[in-house]
């Protein structure tokens, strides 16, 4: 069994998904029955770091969504809309999602999540936080028998290289956020990720799943490192500290009373602890369980190959399903389905 997809976007994340698509050899198998039917862009006369036929590219995105071939529909536009959009047209003609868009899932999950429901399709979005670590799916699952009581995390690949470049090489900020914009680690507007939207998008995803319910993006605290000079970075490390920007959720959430506090702003993190070494476009996300106490997921939180890594691994989650069942799984499988609960129960 052959499974089709449509992909949207063929930018950074995009073309670092087709190229693992693309060259199967040596990688899981299920890759082999894997077919990029239709790739949806904006400008298709652009040059492209990844051999995609010229014939399946096209402007007419919701022609993809709604092409009765495709089973899988993989959103990398980035931005609101159209994204949300196609996302919701698409599940509405039977597609599975994987997207790597948090700002999308962190306003529209509720949306998102009950129109998924109805239609019987996943949407899975373990690109969404940490790039390439894997975080939504340990979270719901493997840490799953645990009361969480934190999650505290460097979530924004962009800030945390500009404030290592800053700490490290007294660079100056506009140069270095240049640097990541050309790595293809910051979001079209960039203003996202230095002004902490981006960490607080995530940390509302992470959130929600580990206090098993609906963190609001809107209730995020949120301030980003734009006020960061060069002297806060000097009389910190004087200090014993260094400056991260962390995104917090500590407390609890459950039906009898509510603490949970979540927050996003640059933080004094004292060197010997675990987050401060995390440098350049790496992530760290700690979580601490009862009654697993703490764990540390770390990695690269950004760029193609990374990103990419996480998109394809939702995406053989769901292959493997649809042939497993034949083309129509009965009933969502509760582990996959990682948000369902959270956002639609
Ligand atoms: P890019 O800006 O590099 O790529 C976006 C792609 O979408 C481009 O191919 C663009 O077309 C296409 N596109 C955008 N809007 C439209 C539209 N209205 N109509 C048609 N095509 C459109 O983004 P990224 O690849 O960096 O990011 C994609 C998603 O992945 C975002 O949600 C981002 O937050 C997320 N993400 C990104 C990471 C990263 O490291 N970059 C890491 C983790 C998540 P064209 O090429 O013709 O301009
Ligand atoms: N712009 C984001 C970052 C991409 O820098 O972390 C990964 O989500």
């Amino acid at each position: 069994m052959r499974v089709k997809i449509g992909l949207l976007g063929l930018g950074t994340v995009g073309t670092g998904t087709a190229q693992i698509l693309l060259d199967p050899w040596g990688r899981n198998p299920i890759l082999k029955d894997i077919e990029i039917k239709r790739v949806g862009v904006r400008s298709p006369s652009k040059s492209r770091q990844v051999q995609v036929s010229p014939e399946v590219i096209t402007t007419d995105l919701e022609q993809i969504v709604i092409d009765p071939e495709i089973d899988i529909v993989v959103e990398l536009l980035g931005g609101l809309e159209p994204a949300r959009s196609l996302i919701l047209q698409a599940i509405a003609h039977k597609k599975h999602i994987v997207t790597a868009n948090k700002a999308v899932i962190a306003r529209y999950g509720d949306e998102i999540y009950e129109a998924a429901n109805q239609a019987g399709v996943y949407v899975l979005l373990e690109a969404a936080v940490g790039g390439g670590i894997p975080i939504i799916k340990p979270l719901k699952q493997s840490l799953g028998a645990n009361r969480i009581k934190s999650i505290v995390g460097i979530v924004n690949g962009t800030t945390n290289y500009i404030l290592t470049q800053m700490t490290a090489a007294g660079a100056d900020f506009g140069e270095v956020l240049a640097e990541a914009q050309k790595l293809g680690y910051a979001e079209a507007d960039p203003t996202a990720d230095v002004d902490g939207w981006d960490a607080a998008d995530k940390i509302a995803i992470l959130a929600s799943i580990g206090f098993a319910g609906r963190v609001k993006r809107e209730d995020i605290y949120c301030e980003g490192i734009r006020q960061i000079s060069a002297a806060d970075i000097t009389y910190a490390d004087k200090l014993g500290f260094v400056i991260k920007l962390l995104a917090i959720a500590e407390g609890s959430k459950g039906d009898d009373s509510e603490t949970l506090q979540v927050r996003v702003h640059p933080t004094l993190v004292a060197k010997d602890h675990p987050l401060a070494s995390i440098n350049g476009v790496y992530n760290a996300i700690l979580v601490t369980g009862e009654p697993l106490g703490q764990v540390m997921f770390f990695g690269p939180g950004a760029g193609a190959g990374p990103t990419a890594s996480a998109v394809v691994s939702d995406i053989m989650n769901i292959v493997g399903i649809l042939k497993s069942s034949g083309g129509q799984p009965q009933g969502l499988d509760p582990l996959l389905s990682v948000t369902h609960q959270h956002y639609c129960s």
